[in-house]
């Protein structure tokens, strides 16, 4: 295990109802002033955008919005943000949805102190000082953006999709009401079953020896995601199983508390960030289609994290079978799960094709090689990218 330092500062309100805690937390922050950040109108649909304003009233604080965070949201709505909450003197950002919104709400939040262009922190030009203070809403399970430090933001102009992480990015508190991810639709649900998995997997395939704490953390969230992601998608209403998700999905990605001490990879979210610069597909399609061709390519390089990973997660029987043999078999199990629930499994099948292979490999590289498991350049990128064809 490597030596680490850890915090986490976010405060977790975790239940049905807690929306109504919001106006308390609103006041704890001191806010006056908040700029409601918000996606394409689930949340007025779902009438989350009433409950919310009915608090920020009773807060005592005035609310000024930013609609129409794309999914995969653009720099550009994020600089109207920052205009925004300078002109009004906003002191609180709001963030409610899903992890788009929750991310163009953190890059508002550094932007707005910052006298550069926003962009710079993306294109590590400039480090992230201060922020204006964040709360946020969640609406899906899937990112973790309500309980870590990260943002990822697209310039769609220059087809670049790039992220930042800072202790400062950090939500002061994140209401987490599971019954709000009642209505999240069929495959948004299936992408934050992928997402999470891909998150804990970034995680678990580590080099680093001597860690069995941490990898038995890694396998129970990848389990209570398999066990439970199927029921949700059978009974969307389901409090328990979306329950378990939320708690999940917030776990998997939370500043690295189930991999503390552990070398991290990531090489398979910046190959699918470049593949969403170009193409605007879900991040979770184009995990579901990266990640078992990244296991594919890199397994042998570590294979006894790989047989452990067939046999406790997904029950492969090791008897008479080479570790070769587990680990591809846990591998297949990976793809299958995600095929079950409805993942796609080939570039194709979202209408990729080899055209923009170089170009995705190159700006993949662009801050050096990726991977912490295995390091990869632009060729081994160039060549999980075939195999995803
Ligand atoms: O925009 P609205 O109308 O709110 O609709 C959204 C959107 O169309 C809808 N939705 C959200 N909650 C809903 C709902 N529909 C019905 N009922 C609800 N309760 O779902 C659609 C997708 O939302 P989005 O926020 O884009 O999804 P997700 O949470 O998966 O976020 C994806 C983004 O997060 C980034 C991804 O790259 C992508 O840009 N990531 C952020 C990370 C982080 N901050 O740590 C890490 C991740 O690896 C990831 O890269
Ligand atoms: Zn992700």
């Amino acid at each position: 295990m490597n030596a680490f330092s850890f915090v986490n500062p976010t405060r977790i309100l975790f239940g049905e109802g807690m929306v109504d805690k919001l106006g308390e937390q609103v006041q704890a922050q001191g806010a006056r002033t908040v700029l409601l950040v918000y996606g394409g109108g689930s949340i007025k649909k779902s009438g989350l955008y009433d409950r919310v304003l009915t608090q920020l009233e009773q807060a005592g604080a005035r609310a000024v919005e930013l609609p129409g965070v794309e999914p995969n949201p653009r720099v550009t709505t994020v600089r109207k943000g920052i205009e925004l909450a300078r002109a009004e003197g906003v002191d609180l950002i709001l963030a409610v949805g899903g992890g788009s919104v929750l991310d163009a709400a953190k890059a508002v939040a550094v932007g707005v102190p910052y006298e550069g262009d926003v962009w710079d922190f993306m294109m590590r030009k400039a480090e992230i000082k201060s922020a204006l203070p964040l709360g946020t809403v969640l609406t899906l399970s899937a990112t973790g953006s309500e309980m870590n430090g990260n943002s990822v933001i697209t310039n769609w102009e220059e087809n670049l999709k790039k992220s930042f992480g800072s202790i400062h990015a950090y939500p002061k508190f994140s209401i987490l009401d599971p019954t709000l991810t009642y209505s999240v639709p069929r495959d948004q649900t299936v992408n934050g079953i992928v997402d999470t998995m891909s998150h804990v997997f970034e995680q678990y395939f580590s080099p680093t020896q001597d860690t069995p704490l941490q990898e038995r953390f890694c396998e129970g969230v990848l389990q209570t995601v398999i066990e439970n992601g199927e029921k949700a998608l059978a009974k969307p209403d389901d409090y328990t199983s979306r329950a378990n998700l939320m708690l999940s999905s917030t776990f998997a990605l939370n500043g690295g508390l189930i991999s503390v001490g552990m070398q991290n990879d990531w090489a398979t979210h910046m190959i699918e960030h470049e593949v969403s610069a170009i193409y605007d597909i879900a991040h979770a399609a184009g995990l579901a289609i990266l990640f078992p061709n990244w296991m594919k390519y890199v397994y042998s390089e570590r294979i006894d994290r790989f047989v452990q990973y067939a046999v406790r997660v997904w029950n492969v029987d090791p008897s008479g079978k080479s570790d070769e043999e587990v680990a591809l078999a846990g591998i297949q199990a990976t793809r299958d799960y995600f095929t079950r629930i409805g993942a796609p499994a080939r570039l194709a099948d979202l209408g990729i094709g080899e055209k923009d292979i170089d170009r995705m490999a190159k700006e993949t590289v662009r801050f050096g090689p990726v991977g912490g498991f295995k390091q990869l350049n632009e060729e081994d990128v160039k060549a999980i990218l075939r195999l995803s064809l």
